[in-house]
């Protein structure tokens, strides 16, 4: 059986709503429960961790614990206490748009490729992509067809994950996901194509996206659902 972590301590910075990103509500729901329903619906997952910032209670349901200053440390902490289970399913919280036929999608390359150690939701890049210099001189244009945009859920044998994890502090915290460690060390990570709706909400605009795409989702509003008569 899968556990799936979710990480959720981020401070939202960038999105600048005076509070924890994963908090911020989008057509009725916070972000983080929309990622909650999403993996709720997916039979194989067995259990949800959540890192959310100090002094936040996750919803009933699922596994709380305190995140980390910097994500692997949020997911390494998830990960403690995930109890028995494998592979593991990692998602941020900033990615509201899950689908559970997604993570599913995800779980099942894994299961089907013995090789692989990771596989993760990723797009094929549509911009034309340039490395360029502090100073601002263009280095080299990147050949597009070989690009791809990488997103979450991630999901990793958990042995794989477990060494990858282990990587030395100031590697852990340039991560910006878990697939790179693996990469790094020889390891098979496999592709698994997904939506450009899966969008991850950064700033204001990706925030006004969410709510236009979950709405519709929702039925074309963002009112609750009505309570239906007992
Ligand atoms: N995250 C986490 N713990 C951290 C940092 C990030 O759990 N110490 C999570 C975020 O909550 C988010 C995901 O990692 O779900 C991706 O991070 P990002 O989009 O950068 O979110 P924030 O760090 O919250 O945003 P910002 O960088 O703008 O502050
Ligand atoms: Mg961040």
């Amino acid at each position: 059986m899968t556990v799936a972590l979710i990480v959720a301590a981020g401070s939202g910075e960038r999105l600048g709503a005076g509070g924890p990103k994963a908090l911020v509500g989008v057509a009725g729901r916070s972000m983080l429960q929309w990622s909650l329903d999403a993996l709720a619906a997916v039979a194989e997952i067995e259990r949800i961790v959540v890192a959310l910032p100090a002094g936040v209670a996750a919803p009933p349901g699922v596994i709380d614990v305190e995140g980390g200053a910097v994500r692997s440390d949020s997911v390494r902490r998830a990960l403690a206490q995930a109890g028995a289970g494998d592979p593991v399913l990692v998602h941020d919280a900033a990615r509201p748009m899950l689908t559970p036929e997604l993570a599913e999608a995800v779980i099942a390359a894994l299961r089907g490729d013995r090789g692989a150690d990771a596989a993760i939701a990723a797009i094929p890049v549509t911009d034309t992509v340039k490395r360029v210099d502090a100073d601002g001189t263009v280095r080299e244009t990147l050949e597009r067809s070989e690009l791809w945009a990488v997103q979450t859920p991630q999901v990793f044998r958990r042995d794989a994950l477990g060494r990858a994890l282990a990587a030395p502090a100031h590697e852990l915290a340039r991560a910006t996901d878990d697939a790179l460690l693996i990469e790094r060390e020889g390891g098979r990570v496999i592709v698994v194509p997904a939506s450009d709706e899966n969008l991850k909400v950064t700033t204001p605009l990706d925030l006004k996206l969410a709510e236009l795409l979950l709405s519709a989702r929702a039925g074309g509003s963002s009112a609750p659902a009505p309570v239906k008569p007992a």
